[in-house]
């Protein structure tokens, strides 16, 4: 029997920073309380028996520009457009894509939506499971549709067995699904640990580019809002993708963070139906209620996310205190900048806020970090608190400053275009971004009242 030694080392569970004694915070991401005790990553590589497809160490040559050949990429459309635009146009051949979300959010369906389309072209497919049994996924499957016998399905979370069965089969397209269930050189190892997380992922990445294989690799989210492990993952990967979470509708939206071979600033939005999830060809006005709601406390702004301009319905509650220190609390934003406008409201318009919880929600499920919904949030709340309604034929779009003065944003030609073509009759604009509007707006549009603000000081 060869003999086995196992050393330990120290992982952070945010970043995956390697440590060989326990440290209260870690030097990389600063998070504290973090390190968790594992099997190194070495003496696992020694011990599994992935080591035997050791490529070794080649003589090579360096090149210069000249004698480099520039490879087109091949893609492998699925002809879901969303999804092959998010990607830059197809899957790349040979690149490994993180799918990262929230647990029931769709990683699963899409997946296997997308593996079925590569089987009707005559891609062979494995999609690997962990998680459910092969009878399990045969029900799910049944719902999307007939599967085509390209498309092969196997339930292991032994991940020796599993690249195994890819160096054998040598598909075109593989789904892990999820790594946290894989685990290699398991004689009692758990899954989803830190160092088996990512040794997996990187075993998976050898294979798949030794052999030209496209792979998925499933990952859930954590609580925090992290892949267990996050950051080591996106750097071992080509493409990032992660559902947004907005459990609340049936809208998914799936947005690409990395891509090696495209823009990463792109999104996709999806509707989960009955069988599968469906693409939304035209997202922009899908997050804004149909009843057109006329409350107090309710506008609309416009948001460009990843080029494309998308309404959202910004709604506040403001109500007096129960409590020496009053409640806030955003849905959809960032609870700092919420914070921030509030102090804003309270010293240069001097409304006595400090006397009222707040409650901010903005639709769609989104997190938003664009600023030019600041001015929208800061009208919700002023309706609310005064209990004026706003019209529901109002758009407002604008960052605020520190002083109350409402600072240019990018792309106001794209909202405001948008804005119209939905029917919004009034668009409130930061006043200087109203001079870098298209002249062909105010010929075209007459009967649009397009508004410059300066500041929202009393
Ligand atoms: P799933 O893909 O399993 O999520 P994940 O893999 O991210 O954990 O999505 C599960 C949810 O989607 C589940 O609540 C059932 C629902 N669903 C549909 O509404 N329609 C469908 O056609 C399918 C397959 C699932
Ligand atoms: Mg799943």
């Amino acid at each position: 029997m060869s003999k086995k030694t196992t050393k330990t080392s120290f992982f952070c569970k945010e970043c995956g920073y390697e440590s060989a004694k326990w440290l209260g915070q870690c030097p990389n991401c600063k998070s504290w309380n973090a390190f968790v005790e594992d099997e190194s990553l070495e003496s696992i590589a020694s011990n599994s028996v992935i080591g035997s497809l050791d490529i070794g160490a080649k003589d090579i040559e360096a090149l210069s520009l000249d004698d480099i050949e520039v490879l087109n990429e091949e893609r492998l459309k699925t002809g879901i457009d969303e999804f092959d635009n998010l990607l830059g146009g197809g899957i790349v051949r040979g690149s490994i894509t993180l799918m990262g979300g929230s647990p029931g959010i769709g990683k699963s369906t899409l997946l296997l939506q997308v593996a079925k389309v590569l089987g009707d072209k005559g891609i062979d497919v494995l999609y690997v499971s962990g998680e459910e049994s092969l009878s399990q996924i045969k029900l799910r499957a049944n719902r999307i549709g007939n599967f085509s016998k390209n498309v092969k399905f196997i339930s292991e979370t032994n991940l020796d067995v599993v690249l195994k069965s890819i160096i054998k089969t040598r598909p075109g397209f593989v789904v892990i699904d999820s790594i946290q269930t894989m685990a290699m050189n398991v004689d009692d190892k758990v899954p989803g640990s830190i160092t088996q997380v990512r040794l997996c992922t990187q075993n998976i990445f050898r294979v798949c580019k030794e052999y030209n294989i496209s792979a998925f690799i499933v990952g859930h989210i954590t609580k925090e809002g992290t892949v267990a492990g996050p950051k080591l993952l996106e750097h071992i990967v080509d493409t990032v993708l992660y559902f947004e979470d907005d459990r609340a509708s049936n809208l998914r939206i799936l947005r690409c963070d990395k891509n090696r071979f495209g823009t990463s600033d792109a999104l996709a939005v999806f509707e989960m139906t009955g069988s599968g999830l469906s693409e939304v060809v035209n997202p922009s006005k899908i997050f804004i209620d149909s009843r057109q709601n006329d409350a107090t406390g309710v506008t609309t702004t416009c948001i460009v996310e990843a080029g494309r301009p998308i309404l959202l319905e910004v709604q506040a509650l403001v109500t007096k205190s129960n409590f020496g220190i009053p409640r806030r609390n955003i849905n959809g934003g960032d609870i700092n900048r919420l914070n921030l406008l509030i102090a804003i409201l309270e010293k240069r318009m001097n409304i006595p806020l400090f006397q009222y919880d707040i409650y901010v929600n903005i639709t769609g499920g989104f997190k938003i970090k664009d600023t030019s919904v600041d001015l929208a949030i800061i009208m919700a709340i002023l309706s609310s608190y005064k209990d004026k309604k706003l019209g529901t034929d109002c758009i407002y779009c604008g960052e605020i400053g520190l002083s109350g003065e409402v600072r240019s944003i990018k792309n106001v030609n794209v909202r405001v275009k948008e804005s119209i073509k939905l029917g919004y009759k009034r668009i409130f604009l930061p006043k200087i971004s109203v001079d870098s509007l298209d002249d062909s707006i105010y010929k075209e549009y007459k009967d649009v009242e397009i508004k410059g603000v300066k500041d929202v000081v009393n």
